[in-house]
């Protein structure tokens, strides 16, 4: 296995409280990992700071590497550097990741304007081609439309042709569709294991729907109070969760899908 990322007794204390509390996991090039765990848990937490963005005043510890070099502690330049860029995050509010106030075409081109230093045309041209990659309608169209004249689906497709549009390592999907109607999160997970397998991106795929996690990961692992609580293959721990608490996240999400 050549791994992606390593996260190694990964710490983040918030006022003096671990809120993610020595976590370890590993994503090999390619590889697709669920984080799933009740709201709270530190999932979300995790991943902010292993991309750099966890608040100011987070203590961190532990070591992340990416592609063998460590990231924790690395100055905020060169972090932002690498997000959006061979790391992509997309989010479970599309409305916050995108400027109301900038036509979506020129947002999704925004990183590959920043990190490749693309040209005007040929970021509009790029923009065009992820729109109608990411199955938003008449893309010469859309890429002309400001976010607020798009639905809840179409925007976070945007978000989606935003963060593969430099085609990154890996992208991490914090709960991409827990804002969205469920006739419409079926499509953009299926967007989503399109892209990822089209591509061959690595995922860390985040949400507390256990169900939906199996549908796109191989691996899980299960969060609680900051720690990892199991973990195992996503078909394990659907068929014979082996604690308390994923099978309660278990019958949670039966619960709502039906
Ligand atoms: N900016 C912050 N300052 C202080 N505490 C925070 C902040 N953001 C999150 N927390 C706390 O950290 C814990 C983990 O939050 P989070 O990672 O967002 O959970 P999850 O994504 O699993 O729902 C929660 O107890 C939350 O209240
Ligand atoms: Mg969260």
């Amino acid at each position: 296995m050549s791994a992606l990322l390593e996260v190694e007794d990964l710490t983040v204390e918030l006022g003096g409280r671990a809120v993610v509390d020595h976590v370890s996991w590993q994503l090999e090039v390619g590889g697709r990992l669920g984080i799933i765990g009740e709201s709270g848990s530190g999932k979300t937490m995790s991943v902010l700071a292993i991309v750099g963005l966890a608040p100011d005043h987070a203590v961190i510890s532990g070591s992340v590497r990416l592609d063998g070099a460590e990231l924790l502690g690395r100055p905020d330049r060169e972090l932002a550097a690498l997000r959006g860029d061979q790391v992509a995050m997309v989010f479970q509010d599309p409305r916050a990741a995108l400027n109301p106030l900038m036509r979506v075409g020129k947002q999704i081109s925004e990183p590959l304007r920043v990190h490749q230093r693309a040209s005007r045309r040929a970021a509009a041209t790029a923009a065009i081609e992820l729109c109608g990659r990411v199955g938003l309608p008449e893309p010469e169209r859309t890429v002309r439309a400001y976010p607020h004249q798009l639905s809840g689906g179409q925007r976070q497709r945007v978000g989606i042709a935003m963060a593969l549009a430099c085609r990154p390592e890996l992208l991490i999907a914090d709960e991409p569709t827990t804002a969205l109607d469920v006739t419409v999160q079926a499509g953009v997970m299926a967007l989503l294991r399109e892209l990822v397998a089209e591509e061959g991106t690595a995922l860390v795929f985040i949400s507390h729907d256990v169900a939906l996690v199996a549908g796109v990961v191989k691996s899980v692992i299960v969060m609680r109070d900051g720690r990892i609580v199991e973990r195992g293959s996503a078909a394990d721990i659907v068929r014979s969760p082996e604690h308390e608490y994923t099978r309660q996240l278990l019958d949670a999400a039966r619960r709502t899908s039906t």
